[in-house]
């Protein structure tokens, strides 16, 4: 392997870039060029594609977004696009690639390779704490201590007014970020679309007057929710608390952006460094994720079908933890 490709694609995530360094870095070390593919697969497939040295990635360490943009390509999508992005690898001899993304990343990899034989490792890039093979994505420590600090500063003007806030967080098919920003922020109730009776429970907790003494409350949503979103939960809760002085907060694109924590710094430095090893080392068709604190490699079809479960430690520790 003398050249290989890295980019990023869906969503943005606080230490993509971390992970772009490692990945440059990493290579280079070994001897072997790295080409940085902007805008991910829609780069690819317009070739706009060009060598990152060891001093082109200095200093992006701290920032969060990530220096080679990212995108959703439908053209990636078509049997068309993506031969037109075989046909700029080939150009640029590229003879490897390290994806960072998630699940929809990993399976446009995944029939790259089945259709052209591209070797493609993965590392998993996204906020949402969604994907099977890695215990945290990159970026998820860093939305959750945003959200944090958000749902902190409600917190006082709750307080102080004696309110009832919904405040939804992002997640899109997950609870990741909810259940740990919750429970963290001191939440009275978290509403996760893997849980069933969440929502059923929540209302039983606040007719339970005897326990509950509370004179403001901090209810988390997931945007995934099954009951709906944050508007809509908290209009079906009014119209069984009218009694309550309900306000509504949305988090959410501020969760995607700011500077990466140290755990997602580290991470995603840990991770860019071990898919440049696993493609010296001939695999493919994978990912790299950290599972009790060892590098671990899943392959791809695996962390795209099977689905990472909510800590049901966690879950039950809220619950007894918001009586
Ligand atoms: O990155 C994942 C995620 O944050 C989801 O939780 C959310 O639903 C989605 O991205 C929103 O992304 P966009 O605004 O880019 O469509």
């Amino acid at each position: 392997m003398k050249k290989i490709g890295v980019f990023t694609s869906g969503g943005d995530a606080p230490g993509m870039n971390a992970c772009i360094r490692a990945v440059v870095r990493s290579a280079t070390y070994h001897g072997i060029d790295v080409y940085g593919i902007r805008s991910g697969y829609q780069g690819m497939i317009e070739g706009d594609i060009a060598k990152l040295e060891p001093k082109d990635v200095a200093n992006i360490i701290q920032y969060g977004g990530t220096i080679l943009k990212t995108a959703r390509s439908k053209e990636f999508m078509t049997l068309e696009g993506r031969k037109k992005a075989y046909e700029q690898l080939v150009k640029f001899e590229i003879d490897g690639l390290v994806c960072i993304g998630g699940d929809g990343t990993y399976t446009g990899a995944g029939i790259f390779f089945d259709e052209y034989g591209i070797p493609s490792i993965g590392a998993p890039g996204t906020i949402d704490n969604d994907l099977y093979g890695t215990d945290f994505t990159i970026g998820f420590d860093t939305a959750v201590n945003t959200a944090l600090d958000a749902i902190d500063r409600i917190r006082d003007t709750a307080d102080s007014h004696n309110r009832l806030f919904f405040i939804e967080v992002m997640g899109r098919d997950s609870g990741f970020i909810a259940l740990n920003a919750g429970i963290a922020g001191g939440a009275e109730g978290i509403l996760l679309p893997e849980i069933m009776s969440d929502y059923d429970d929540l209302i039983k907790h606040f007719n339970n007057k005897e326990k509950r003494r509370k004179e403001f409350s901090i209810i988390i949503v997931a945007e995934g929710e099954k009951e709906g979103n944050a508007f809509e939960i908290s209009k079906k809760f009014q119209d069984n608390f009218s009694g309550y002085d309900v306000r509504v907060s949305v988090l959410g694109h501020i969760q995607r952006g700011g500077k990466p924590s140290a755990n997602d710094r580290i991470l995603a430095s840990t991770l860019g460094n071990a898919a440049v090893e696993q493609l010296m080392a001939g695999k493919s068709n994978a990912c790299v994720g950290v599972v009790n604190a060892e590098v671990v490699v899943t392959p791809f079809h695996e962390a795209i079908y099977k689905s990472k479960s909510i800590n049901q430690t966690l879950w039950n520790l809220s619950k007894i933890l918001s009586n």
